[in-house]
């Protein structure tokens, strides 16, 4: 007999992103040049002052991290937080760092679900908050992202609050690029109070904006029943440094730091260094921000010019680009991929996503100027 392994494993074997790698080795296999758009790993230089706090604070030992993390950490996260969305944060009982924020949004099922099963994630979206629930023996409803929304959840629609144990939503969003205004965030935190379920915040892409900087549920007036989850991936390009925190309601942090000890995803004290040290400087994320802005106006111009339709690009590093015609997104995608330019089919990031593709801005400036000067060939 072999040996017991999840069944949820081979049914994520499937994942949808494993056929668009298929489709971009058979196409450099016959000579096709790529200009990768698909996947949404930022690219960009990490900041020569993170690097240098990084080798300043390497020590001749090693210990365990704390779960907690360092206190310095968790006081420049609330400076912060104060500096950017004009909040008082305690950096005592209302902040944990992470290891970058995916293993704590992965995990954040199991150290909530109980009573409660059910966990609404939206559609598309990012897969980790619909496998975080799975693995924890949840259960998953999907809340759709449509256009004429604005690509927020339509709250209305929505009947199982009081089954409800985790609503996860994530503005700025990927993939629509859509940021959802305060009073959303209010409307949804008191609906998490009065049914008695935790309004979860990714806000990974807060930094990455172009015209106002968008707002943080951390604004609430009132923490209750929410959780916030930030992240120096995208904001300071520092995704393989693994830096992220949770900051919210005293409680469930206090949860969170009864959690995490046993799973051991402290970052190393190195990182939380060298975070504190890109947590304290603006100025490298205005040059990440002018970086992103200029391969937005790059592309998206050159996608506007062809006639096709930009349903979203307001903040993050994605363009949201409505399909043209009849073609699904996959034949849309399949037929760039054929010139060399490579974006994800909406529908493999949810049922919701089907007619449009997502372009993540992560080539260099000078590759985005190759793929505007394709895309505006592409008939
Ligand atoms: C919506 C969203 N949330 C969270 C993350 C996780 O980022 P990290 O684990 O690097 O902090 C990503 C990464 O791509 C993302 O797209």
């Amino acid at each position: 007999m072999t040996a017991p392994v999840s069944p949820l494993l081979s049914s994520l074997a499937a994942y949808p992103f494993v056929r668009l790698e298929e489709a971009k080795r058979e196409a450099a296999a016959r000579g096709v040049e790529l200009i990768d758009f698909g996947v949404g790993e930022p690219r960009e230089p990490t900041p020569q002052l993170v690097r240098d706090a990084l080798a300043a604070a390497l020590g001749d030992t090693s210990r365990y991290p704390l779960a907690q993390g360092l206190p310095e950490l968790r006081k420049a996260i609330a400076d912060w937080a104060g500096r950017r969305f004009g909040v008082a944060l305690d950096p005592e009982t209302e902040i944990i760092p992470t290891l970058g924020s995916k293993e704590a949004i992965f995990g954040l099922a199991q150290a909530v679900l109980g009573g409660r099963r059910l966990v609404a994630v939206p559609d598309p979206g990012y897969p980790v908050y619909e496998r975080g629930a799975l693995f924890a023996g949840g259960e998953v409803v999907a809340v759709p992202l449509l256009e004429a929304n604005g690509f927020l959840p339509d709250l209305d629609a929505f009947d199982a609050w009081d089954r409800l144990a985790v609503f996860w939503v994530n503005y700025p969003n990927n993939p629509t690029a859509a940021v959802a205004p305060l009073a959303f965030y209010e409307r949804l935190a008191q609906l998490a109070r009065r049914h008695g379920f935790l309004l979860a915040s990714d806000e990974a892409y807060s930094e990455l904006w172009f015209e106002s900087p968008p707002p943080s549920a951390l604004q609430l007036p009132e923490l209750t029943n929410v959780l916030v989850f930030n992240t120096l991936s995208k904001r300071s390009s520092m995704t393989g440094y693994r830096s992220g925190f949770a900051a919210g309601d005293p409680q469930l942090i206090a949860a969170l730091r009864a959690f995490r000890p046993t799973v051991g995803t402290a970052p190393q004290e190195f990182v939380q260094r060298a975070s504190i040290a890109a947590w304290g400087d603006e100025a490298h994320v205005e040059q990440t921000r002018a970086r992103y802005r200029r391969k937005r106006e790059v592309v998206g111009g050159a996608l506007e010019r062809r006639g096709l339709r930009i349903a979203g690009s307001a903040a993050t590093m994605y363009l949201w680009v409505a399909v043209p015609g009849s073609e699904t997104s996959e034949s849309f995608a399949a037929r760039l991929l054929e010139h060399g330019v490579v974006v994800a089919p909406g529908a493999y990031l949810g049922a919701a996503g089907e007619g449009y593709v997502r372009f993540a801005l992560v080539p260099s400036l000078e590759e985005c100027e190759r793929a505007a000067a394709i895309l505006e060939e592409v008939s």
